[in-house]
């Protein structure tokens, strides 16, 4: 439901955060703000501070943010529209049912509720009656026990047109209700409505509340469908419905995982054996909104797959399909199973240890799309390294999150470049792994960790006039040493703020950046990032930091920025004013084929090539992106 504008600022008003945060975290003033130690990582010292005068928390170490509601949101795991309840109902303000068609609804849809719960009921009886003699025993002899088959809420729906319609079926409930619960089903032409679900065990879905929105119906036999499922009713949408989420969600959120099984059976399965966080889909594929729902008990579901081929093949749909919803932190883990078995046949065969073995294997997402790209393709000709090299790209190129996207593609980049050059030798220790991070053979001079520069390049091809690699590779070393030298900006801030940058993200750091001419005389560079943190720059600030043209290009002192700067600023600003010179000349050459357009076009070519011939360069066989 939508929430009035006016009804949620009253709440905010009204509920202290202070307090709310004071629940979860020891707060200790500092200032207009109070500090502690973040509840949404792992911290020593404390990076959170929660500032009640703006309303608002902020961590300066993972970078939550959030008003009260989205501090309920985040540290109980709860909807937008549950955090807002849960604090109405503390603090005593009624929560507003906005519309009269609204309110309709909602009593509609409660009812339904109603109807559904009851109807649970009533197939709960009859699994304990005479009818349900032949669903009880089928139960037992998969291995449920009486209290899983009584807390999954498990029944039997007689194998009749009408038991159930004449059960429910009421003033109070009338057929339409009952119909537009999937209950009942009306024929096709005339005729009275009839009992959906017959001669079935009966499988409650829930919502995450535990309410029955739904029921799955396994026969007994080989009669086909094997699982009839209810219908998409304004209480239940298929794809945004985990199984056995409500059971799962206090285990899943204490132990921080989940995991996504396939089927009914696998859930209650799981769960008998111990597994208290497994949840599934409803015969279909996972989707986004089941993802995210999983992500909000834990950060790196796992899902599970048969190790057949088709599984592996249904691995990797489920992998592709997370690649554009990824969000820091939040991932996916895959299992294999041994073919053909699934939880349920698993645990049965071979006990818990072997299911707990199958999730200790259980691999990450990135190695599973790099492994799934590369694999049992050749590699011994460029053309074909560059086909893995542009699918790699391509993968990462589809995640929407920024900071992901830029990890993905270095990581892909060095994973690649480590099966490429498996004989390349390990860095000096202390270095890691990014240390083997060779450049682009048009990237602007770096200095060495040494302290030296690479010396002078000798000519090279061209580059190309819209070189963007170039210039954000540029774009990034100067931000990096405004960061490490944050007084330089003084002496730039002109140059700095007559020339926007081509990379639109580095661009508004360029923009926050100068919004601190007045303070930097006295910021060191962590002060000076934990201000840009503030002004919401986090994502482009860690995607920055994480460069190597920020981690090597370290100025000793002021002066040394200063020289660094200017030798970068005058090759940056005449390739940039070039490059728009020969993109405005190239559409002036477009609309007027003269010699006068020509010659110019070609002018500064020739000019933009001579820059880019002056650039020093180490000589590089560098592979990969
Ligand atoms: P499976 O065919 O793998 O069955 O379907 P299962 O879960 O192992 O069931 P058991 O062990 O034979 O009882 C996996 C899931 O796909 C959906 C159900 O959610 C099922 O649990 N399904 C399957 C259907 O919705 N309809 C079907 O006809 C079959
Ligand atoms: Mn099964």
């Amino acid at each position: 439901m939508a929430f009035p504008p006016q009804f949620l600022d009253e709440l905010r008003a009204r509920v202290p955060l202070t307090g709310v945060v004071g629940r979860r975290v020891k707060l200790t003033r500092k200032g207009r703000e109070q500090q502690g130690l973040c509840p949404f990582h792992n911290e020593k010292t404390p990076s959170f501070t929660v500032n009640e005068e703006k309303g608002f928390f902020h961590c300066f170490g993972c970078g939550a943010h959030g008003d009260a509601i989205g501090f309920e949101m985040r540290a109980n795991h709860l909807s937008f529209t549950e955090a807002v309840e849960k604090l109405a109902a503390e603090c005593g303000l009624e929560v507003p049912k906005a519309t009269p068609q609204e309110r309709q609804q909602e009593a509609r849809r409660a009812s339904l509720h109603d109807v559904m719960e009851a109807a649970c009921k009533f197939f709960e009886k009859s699994l304990r009656g005479p009818a349900g003699r032949d669903g009880l025993a089928y139960l037992r002899d998969r291995g449920l026990s009486e209290e899983t088959i009584a807390r999954f809420r498990l029944g039997w729906a007689p194998d009749s047109r009408e038991a159930l319609k004449k059960a429910l079926m009421s003033e109070a409930t009338p057929e339409s209700l009952l119909t537009e619960a999937g209950l009942l089903k009306k024929p096709e032409g005339d005729g009275a409505a009839f009992d959906f679900f017959r001669g079935r065990v009966m499988f409650p879905v829930t919502d995450r509340r535990g309410r029955i929105v739904a029921f799955g119906a396994r026969t007994l036999g080989d009669g086909q469908p094997k699982y009839l499922n209810s219908p998409d009713t304004p209480l239940f949408h298929k794809g945004s419905t985990l199984y056995g989420l409500a059971h799962a969600r206090e285990s899943a959120r204490e132990k921080r995982v989940v995991l996504a099984a396939e089927g009914y059976m696998d859930v209650i399965a799981l769960h008998q054996a111990g597994f208290t966080f497994a949840v599934a889909p409803l015969g279909t594929a996972l989707t986004e909104a089941q993802i995210e729902e999983m992500w909000r008990l834990a950060d790196e579901p796992i899902l599970c797959f048969d190790g057949d081929n088709a599984g592996q093949r249904a691995m990797g749909r489920a992998a592709e399909r997370a690649v554009p919803i990824l969000k820091p932190g939040k991932s996916l883990r895959f299992a294999l199973l041994p073919h053909p078995e699934d939880p349920d046949s698993l645990i049965k065969a071979k006990g818990p240890a072997a299911m707990q073995s199958v999730l200790d294997q259980a691999r990450g997402l990135f190695e599973v799309l790099f492994d799934l790209t590369v694999a049992g393709r050749p590699l011994d000709t460029p053309e074909r390294r560059a086909a893995i090299e542009k699918d790699l790209k391509d993968k990462a190129f589809a995640i929407a999150d920024e900071t992901v996207r830029w990890q993905y593609l270095s990581a892909f980049r060095d994973r690649l470049r480590e099966i490429l050059r498996p004989q390349r030798a390990n860095p000096g220790p202390g270095m890691g792994q990014r240390a083997q991070f060779k450049r682009r053979p048009n990237d602007p001079p770096l200095r060495a960790p040494d302290g030296r520069l690479p010396g002078a390049g000798k000519p090279r091809p061209p580059a190309g006039d819209s070189d963007p690699l170039w210039l954000k590779s540029c774009e990034i070393q100067l931000l990096a040493l405004l960061l490490h030298q944050p007084p330089l900006l003084e002496q730039v801030c002109e140059s700095l703020g007559e020339t926007g940058f081509s990379d639109n993200a580095l661009d508004n750091l360029r923009r926050g950046i100068l919004k601190h001419l007045q303070t930097v005389h006295d910021l060191d560079s962590d002060a000076f990032c934990d201000h840009l943190r503030a002004d919401g720059l986090t994502p482009v600030l860690d995607h920055l930091l994480d460069t190597d043209e920020y981690r090597i290009g370290r100025p000793e002192t002021i002066i040394e920025a200063k020289q660094h700067w200017d030798r970068l600023f005058k090759r940056y600003a005449w390739k940039r004013g070039l490059a728009n010179d020969i993109g405005q000349a190239a559409e002036k050459l477009g609309q007027d084929m003269s010699a006068g357009a020509f010659d110019r076009f070609a002018a500064l070519k020739q000019v933009g090539s001579g820059i880019a011939e002056d650039k020093d360069d180490d000589d590089d066989d560098r592979q990969g992106f």
